[in-house]
C-alpha cells in the first residue's frame, strides 16, 4: 500500500541521493515544474542514470514527465523508460485522449526495452487547468495502466488567474475545494487510488497534519510530499489505525451475528449495508 510520495527535482543530484534512504513509500523524480527550461535535457540523463542505478530498490519509483502540449513528453519517456520506472505521472492531463496517448507511447517503449507490456502504471494530474477540472468532473477515465489520480492547485491558480488559493485562515477557496473533490470522485469512479496534493509550506507541521487528517477522512489513500520532513506525518496519518480496524471488525461481526445482511445496530446506532461495505473496505485497505 503506497501512502507517501516524495517529490525530488530530477536535476538535483544531492536530493536524489538523499531520497534513496527516505521512509517514503514512493519517490517521484520530477522532470516538469521543478526543473528549469535550460536543465530539461540534463535532468533526463540524471533521472535515467539514477533509475538504472536503483532498479532493484523497494521504493515505488515514479517519473513526472513534461505535459502533453510541451513537445517534451515523448523525449522524456524515450530517455527514462529504460530505467523501469513503476509509474509515469502525467501532468496537465486534460482528457482521456491524453491518457490513451501516453499509454500508446509506453506500449512502444516497453516493447523496445523488453519490459512486460503494461508494467508501467499511469498516475494522472487531472485538475491543473480549468478544462481539466471540467472534463474530469464529467466523464469517467478508464485505462488498464491508470493506477492513481491526483490534483494540484498551483497550475490551476495560474490558469484561472486566482491570486491565492486560500484566505488568511488557510481554508481553501471553493475553486480548489471543488478541484480536490473532483479528483477524489474521479479516482473512485476510475478505480484508481486518490492521491492528495502537495503542501508547499513545509515548515508548517501543524497545518500539514491537519490537511493530512482531512484528506484521509475524505477518502484519499495517499499524499504527496515535497520535503523529507513531511513523510513521517503522511505514513502515520494514512495508516489504518487499530481503532479503525476494531470498528470495522465489530461491524462485520454485528452483521454476522444478525445473520440477515440487512439492517442491524451497534452501540445504539443503526447499521445497514453501506456501513458493512465501508468496514470491509477498511479491512481490505489495511
Ligand atoms: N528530496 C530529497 N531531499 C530533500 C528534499 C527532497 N524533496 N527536500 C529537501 N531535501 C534535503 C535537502 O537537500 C537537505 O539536505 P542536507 O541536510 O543534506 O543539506 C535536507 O533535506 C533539508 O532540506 P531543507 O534545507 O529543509 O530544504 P531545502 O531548502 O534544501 O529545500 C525545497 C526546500 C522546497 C526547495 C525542497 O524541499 C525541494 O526541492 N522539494 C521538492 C520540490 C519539487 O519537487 N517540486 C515539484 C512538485 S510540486
Ligand atoms: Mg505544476
Amino acid at each position: 500500500m503506497i501512502r507517501s510520495y516524495l517529490f525530488v527535482p530530477g536535476d538535483d543530484l544531492k536530493k536524489l541521493g538523499k531520497s534513496t534512504t527516505s521512509p517514503a513509500d514512493a519517490l517521484i523524480y520530477d522532470l516538469e515544474d521543478s526543473v528549469g527550461p535550460e536543465r530539461k535535457d540534463v535532468a533526463r540523463t540524471i533521472v535515467r542514470d539514477h533509475l538504472l542505478a536503483h532498479v532493484a530498490t523497494t521504493h515505488f519509483k515514479v517519473v513526472r514527465v513534461n505535459g502533453p502540449t510541451t513537445g517534451l513528453m515523448a523525449g522524456d519517456l524515450a530517455a527514462i523508460v529504460v530505467g523501469r520506472p513503476d509509474a509515469i505521472l502525467l501532468p496537465k492531463c486534460e482528457s482521456q485522449a491524453d491518457i490513451d496517448r501516453l499509454g500508446h507511447m509506453l506500449d512502444a517503449l516497453e516493447a523496445r526495452e523488453g519490459i512486460a507490456p503494461g508494467r508501467t502504471r499511469i498516475e494522472a494530474l487531472v485538475t491543473e487547468t480549468a478544462t481539466s477540472v471540467l472534463n474530469a468532473a464529467s466523464r469517467r477515465f478508464a485505462h488498464a495502466r491508470l493506477s492513481g489520480i491526483t490534483w494540484g492547485s498551483e497550475d490551476l491558480s495560474a490558469d484561472i488567474g486566482a491570486i491565492a488559493k486560500a484566505g488568511p485562515d488557510g481554508r481553501l477557496d471553493d475553486t480548489f475545494r471543488y478541484a480536490r473533490v473532483v479528483c477524489l470522485l474521479s479516482a473512485s469512479s476510475a478505480g484508481a487510488t486518490p492521491i492528495d496534493t502537495v503542501y508547499p509550506d513545509f515548515r508548517d507541521a501543524a497545518g500539514f497534519e491537519a490537511e493530512c487528517v482531512m484528506a484521509k477522512r475524505m477518502g484519499f489513500l495517499a499524499k504527496y510530499a515535497i520535503h523529507p520532513a513531511q513523510i513521517e506525518t503522511i505514513n502515520r496519518v494514512f495508516a489504518t489505525s487499530e481503532a479503525e480496524l476494531d470498528w470495522a471488525r465489530k461491524i462485520v461481526a454485528a452483521f454476522a451475528a444478525a445473520g440477515n445482511g440487512g439492517v442491524t445496530k451497534m452501540d445504539g446506532k443503526m447499521l445497514d449495508k453501506p456501513h458493512l461495505t465501508l468496514a470491509r473496505r477498511l479491512l481490505g485497505v489495511a
